[in-house]
């Protein structure tokens, strides 16, 4: 029941339509300027919000027990987003280490601009990922990391993050064959 539609789509469809429009119109001024305002909501712009990613969204965080999801494009995009949401200029994050290439070369090529330290542990080593972790500002995992097929007791090192106040963010794309 939990991926069943309560309500049909448009015309009885059973999947949601996909809606290809950057736009999208207003029924009047005063909605398009509550809804600029923040007073009321609809989407205006698809890279913010777009209704078939709304869709996936609320399926996600139902799947995942979560209060929200977010849908990006690509998962280079969810990465750069997300850990440019919690990580600010000067700052310090620890990574596993082995995790994907594109995410090591955007922390290592890109974040020095930002002057955002990247300190990279062995995952399956909680003793090491506590060791690193003080005065961190997010802790990145991914599970089972790329290539190397390391795997993290995720729950614990989330734990042992919470206990600091830290976030702990996890990249679990790779489909493990
Ligand atoms: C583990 C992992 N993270 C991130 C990505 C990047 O995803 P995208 O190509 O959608 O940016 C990939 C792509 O292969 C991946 O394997």
């Amino acid at each position: 029941t939990l991926l069943a539609h309560d309500d049909p789509f448009p015309g009885g469809a059973v999947v949601p339509p996909i809606y290809q429009t950057s736009l999208f119109t207003f029924a009047n001024y005063a909605d398009m300027a509550d809804t600029f305002a923040g007073r009321r909501k609809q989407p205006i712009y698809s890279r913010g919000d777009n209704p078939t990613v709304m869709e996936f969204e609320a399926r996600v965080a139902a799947l995942e027990g979560a209060e929200a999801a977010r849908g990006f494009s690509s998962g280079m995009a969810a990465i750069s987003a997300t850990v440019l949401a919690f990580v600010g200029a000067g700052e310090r994050m620890v990574a596993v280490r082995n995790c994907y290439g594109d995410a090591y070369r955007l922390f290592e090529r890109l974040f020095p601009r930002l002057n955002i330290k990247v300190d990279y542990v062995d995952g399956s080593d909680p003793d090491a990922v506590a060791a690193a972790l003080p005065g961190a500002k997010l802790l990145y995992l991914e599970s089972p990391t790329s290539m190397m097929f390391e795997l993290q007791d995720i729950a614990h090192l989330a734990r042992l993050a919470k206990e600091q106040g830290i976030v702990t963010t996890i990249d679990n794309s790779w489909a493990s064959p």
